[in-house]
């Protein structure tokens, strides 16, 4: 598998050129996703997670007109598409987009569903507890992600590697045998995650300097299901890098893409952190079994 590993980080380089920041996981490139993943081979990339710009005026985007914030996502996807290897998946998280006289909270989930040639397996719903307390409308609680795959054939999904050991009757039998899986449930479409809260008094532990962190609880859940250990996963808009932490807990090699300098340096110093302190943990480890 070393040598498989050696070999892809290679190509990485020869077609990308030196990274902002590598590592033996993986790699960060300063650059726009798009450009960069047109450099790639095709059927490179075993999977995806991203998390997108969702076209509402955050201090990383400039807000597009809907068909041209469409348009662009229509491009990157096609690109994702391309350098995912055939039994490869795309894991796409979506929140809501406003449109002047048409939607206050339109689902983007709607509006990407079917603009690539990804053959969509299911679109789970992630529920997590803060967020605005709303006057006039529903306090909004969800965000989604699909799961996109190339051949629904032919993909991977480890299941017991996800599963909820939050299991109500877990010795409760029918006909002599267990009714539940001993090693816990399946853990369904809705997934209950907290979101990284920021705020004097609130903040999660995990938080960074990032108006939108990804909560490591969820991609460690998708990085489980959707790929195998030393296989190569993509984020083309990285952010502070929770995918490539994620990634490196999972013993999986990274790939990510982001276009602004400073969110590419809080990464950097994230994940230097977390090796260090992984690194650390499995020192003690291996002295407490010597
Ligand atoms: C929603 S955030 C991703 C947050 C990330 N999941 C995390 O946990 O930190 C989207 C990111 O995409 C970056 N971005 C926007 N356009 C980009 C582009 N064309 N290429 C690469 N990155 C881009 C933004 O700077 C922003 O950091």
């Amino acid at each position: 598998m070393q040598a498989q590993q050696e070999n892809i980080k290679a190509i990485v380089k020869k077609c990308l050129g030196k990274p902002y920041y590598e590592n033996e996981y993986g790699f960060i490139y300063n650059m726009d996703c798009l450009a960069a993943m047109k450099k790639l081979p095709e059927k490179i990339i075993d999977q995806t997670f991203t998390s997108p710009p969702y076209n509402i005026g955050k201090e990383y985007e400039t807000i597009m007109k809907i068909k041209d914030y469409i348009n662009w996502c229509k491009e990157w996807i096609a690109e994702i598409y391309r350098v995912t290897k055939c039994n490869g998946s795309f894991w796409l998280n979506v929140g809501y987009l406003s449109i002047p006289n048409k939607g206050k909270a339109i689902p983007i989930s709607y509006l990407l569903w079917d603009i690539s040639e990804f053959y969509l397996q299911q679109e789970i719903v992630w529920n997590y507890g803060a967020g605005v307390a709303a006057k006039n409308f529903l306090s909004p609680r969800n965000e989604k992600i699909l799961w996109f795959l190339k051949d629904y054939q032919d993909y991977t999904f480890n299941l017991d590697d996800i599963r909820d050991k939050d299991v109500k009757y877990p010795n409760q039998k029918k006909h002599g045998k267990l009714r539940c899986n001993s090693i816990g449930k399946n853990p369904s479409d809705v997934w209950q995650i907290a979101k990284v809260t920021s705020g004097f008094h609130r903040s999660s532990i995990e938080r960074v300097k990032h108006p939108a962190q990804t909560p490591r609880d969820l991609l460690d859940r998708v990085v489980l299901a959707g790929s195998n250990l030393g296989e190569l996963v993509l984020d083309p808009f990285m952010g502070s890098g929770s995918t490539f932490e994620s990634a490196i807990a999972q013993e999986r090699m990274f790939l990510g893409f982001e276009i602004n300098t400073d969110y590419c340096e809080v990464a950097v110093e994230r994940i230097e952190k977390f090796v260090y302190n992984k690194k650390l943990s499995e020192a003690q480890l291996s002295l407490s079994f010597a």
